[in-house]
C-alpha cells in the first residue's frame, strides 16, 4: 500500500544530529538511496502522481533533486533541466537570488532550456525554509514556464516553508 512503502521510505532516511553545523538535524537521504525499494518506491509515488499532467520539464535542484528529478522525468516523458550553483553552468544563464540564514545565494539556469507556456515540476530532496524552492519557481516564472507544482522527499514543517511559496501547490512525501 501508499503507507507502506512511505513508511519504509521514511524508515530509510537517517538522520544526522549537528550536521553540518550544531543544532541541524540532517536528514540524509544517502540511506534511502541504499535501499533500492525505497528509492524506486519513491520515484514510483511521484510517476504516479505527474504521469498524466502533461508536464513536459522536471526542473531539478542542485545537489539532491539531480538524484530524484531524472528518474522522474525520463518516467513521465519530459525533460530535465538542471538548476544550479552560480557559475556551475557553461551557457547563457539567468539567475535568481534567494536568502540563506547569513547572507544570500544564487541559482541559475540556462537560457534556452525552457520556453513560455511549458508546464514543470520543480524537484528536491527536502524544503526547509522554503527560500531554495521559491528561487526555482520564480526563474521558471520569469521566462514563462507555468509551474504546476513542487515535489520533495521531506518538509520540515516546523520551518513554515510551504508559507514561502504562497498558492504554490507543495507534495511531499515524508513530514
Ligand atoms: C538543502 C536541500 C534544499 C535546501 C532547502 O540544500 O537539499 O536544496 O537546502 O533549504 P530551504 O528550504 O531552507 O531553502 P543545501 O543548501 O544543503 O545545498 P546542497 O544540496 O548543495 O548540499
Amino acid at each position: 500500500s501508499t503507507d507502506d512503502r512511505i513508511s519504509r521510505i521514511s524508515s530509510s532516511i537517517r538522520v544526522i544530529p549537528d550536521f553540518p553545523k550544531p543544532g541541524i538535524m540532517f536528514q540524509d537521504i544517502t540511506t534511502l538511496l541504499l535501499d533500492p525499494k525505497a528509492f524506486k518506491d519513491t520515484i514510483d509515488l511521484f510517476v504516479e502522481r505527474y504521469k498524466d499532467q502533461n508536464i513536459n520539464v522536471v526542473a531539478g535542484i542542485e545537489a539532491r533533486g539531480f538524484i530524484f528529478g531524472p528518474p522522474i522525468a525520463l518516467a513521465i516523458g519530459a525533460k530535465f533541466v538542471p538548476m544550479r550553483k552560480p557559475k556551475k553552468l557553461p551557457g547563457e544563464v539567468i539567475s535568481e537570488e534567494y536568502s540563506l540564514e547569513y547572507g544570500t545565494d544564487k541559482m541559475e539556469m540556462h537560457v534556452g532550456a525552457v520556453k513560455a507556456g511549458e508546464r514543470a515540476l520543480v524537484v528536491d530532496d527536502l524544503i526547509a525554509t522554503g527560500g531554495t524552492l521559491s528561487a526555482a519557481i520564480r526563474l521558471l516564472e520569469r521566462v514563462g514556464v507555468d509551474v504546476v507544482e513542487c515535489a520533495c522527499v521531506i518538509e520540515l514543517p516546523e520551518l513554515k516553508g510551504r508559507d514561502r511559496l504562497g498558492d504554490k501547490p507543495l507534495f511531499v512525501l515524508v513530514s
